[in-house]
């Protein structure tokens, strides 16, 4: 199942690639956005790219004005590798070699003819594997120390706040027992 997504600036591309992948008898879930309304590329791309997260997409298409805006949204996505290609030779390598999962173009950028056969070489090449899965291992443990940072940091800040806590509420107990003490 291929997911298909754009902005406004995409989506006349969007409608020409939906229709070349039902010519070309592919399953899809287009993700809208489904008028020329402006709306915001990372919206999209999140909604795009939670479909490959959660197993009900293989590989996923977006198109904004440029590509760029939606390529970086969905690079930050866990599991995304997402692909600006403008070009075949690009399209097919990112499969063979970076097993990407979402191709992003610019609507504004790539004629619709060059757009499907881009489309064609992102679809139908596969990952090569061999020493590519050893760089993919690379990357992704670059996006998996990213994410253990992060969380190393919300646990330094909950552990702080706890402490602070536990040292207040010590402080008090020591002096309502003085105060108790005192007038006794
Ligand atoms: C929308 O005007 C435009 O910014 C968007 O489609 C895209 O090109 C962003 O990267």
């Amino acid at each position: 199942m291929i997911a298909i997504g754009c902005d406004h600036g995409g989506f006349e591309l969007k409608n020409i690639l939906v229709k070349y992948l039902e010519a070309e008898g592919y399953e899809y879930i287009d993700v809208g956005t489904y008028d020329e309304n402006s709306v915001d590329y990372p919206d999209i791309a999140d909604k795009l790219c939670k479909k490959i997260q959660n197993g009900e997409c293989e590989k996923g298409i977006l198109v904004c004005g440029t590509g760029i805006g939606m390529n970086m949204c969905a690079n930050k996505h866990k599991g995304i590798r997402a692909a600006q290609c403008h070009d075949t030779f690009s399209a097919k390598m990112t499969r063979q070699h970076n097993n990407a999962n979402v191709l992003t173009m610019g609507g504004r950028v790539v004629g619709s003819e060059l757009a499907k056969e881009i489309v064609r070489e992102f679809l139908t090449n596969s990952f090569l594997g061999y020493r590519h899965q050893n760089r993919i291992d690379k990357m992704m443990n670059l996006e998996n120390m990213a994410k253990i940072k992060s969380t190393d940091l919300t646990l330094l800040l909950v552990w702080d706040y706890l402490w602070t806590v536990m040292v207040f509420h010590l402080h008090l107990i020591h002096f309502l027992a003085t105060k108790t003490n005192s007038q006794l």
